[in-house]
């Protein structure tokens, strides 16, 4: 049994609510019917993106990176009920001091990018902090890909992130989760993908 308990965040795609599932704290997110969107297809994109998520939340896990335990999918309402990871947001304890945690960012990319997986929003807010270790939500925009243009928006977007909200440490930070990364898939592949970023961000710069 669901019981909502409160909205965490009302984002454009899903609302997140603190819920309790049996008793259990959890959390539901919940994709709520668009008015602007024919119902129909409003409907199809609802299911499809929720069974999405959960798909990968799930081989997230597989891939070695933690992620939330996916309790119930329910596409009726179109709402994961998932465990409640208790802890920070990487965004609210990443200072000088902590800025080794990026390496393990990089390492949980970097293991999600060798299963073939990008995660396509790997920002400081979908990095959870928990008993000391970083557990990673917010898979609805991941997809399937080996392509190195792919790997590299990833992290073009961590960077991104890191220089949006971290501006103090970002370069530190940054570097810590490239080290992370090749830690897991070798020196090569970091400089492929760090070639790439670089690319990316003059196509940036020019277009
Ligand atoms: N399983 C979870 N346990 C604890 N907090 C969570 C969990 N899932 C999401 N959150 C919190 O809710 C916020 C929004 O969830 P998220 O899946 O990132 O939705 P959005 O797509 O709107 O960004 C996260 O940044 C995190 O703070
Ligand atoms: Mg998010």
């Amino acid at each position: 049994m669901l019981e909502l308990v409160r909205l965490v965040k009302k984002g454009a795609e899903a609302s997140v609510y603190f819920a309790s599932w049996f008793g259990e704290p959890a959390i539901a997110k919940v994709r709520f019917p668009k008015a602007y969107r024919h119902e129909k297809l409003d409907r199809r994109i609802r299911v499809s993106r929720t069974s999405s998520e959960a798909k990968f939340i799930r081989e997230a896990r597989e891939a070695g990176v933690p992620t939330p335990l996916i309790y119930f999918v329910d596409l009726k309402n179109t709402a994961i009920v998932m465990q409640y990871v208790d802890g920070p947001r990487l965004k609210d304890v990443l200072s000088p001091d902590t800025v080794g945690l990026c390496r393990e960012v990089g390492r949980l990319l970097a293991r999600l990018h060798a299963h073939g997986i990008v995660h396509n929003d790997p920002t400081t807010s979908n990095f959870i902090l928990h008993k000391g270790r970083l557990v990673m939500v917010d898979f609805g925009l991941s997809i399937h890909s080996e392509r190195l243009e792919d790997r590299a928006v990833d992290l073009h977007l961590l960077k991104e992130a890191l220089a949006g909200g971290h501006s103090d440490i970002a370069p530190k930070a940054f570097s810590e989760a490239l080290s992370g990364y090749s830690e897991v898939l070798g020196e090569g592949a970091k400089a492929s993908v760090v070639r790439r970023v670089a690319d990316i961000e003059r196509r940036g710069r020019y277009a």
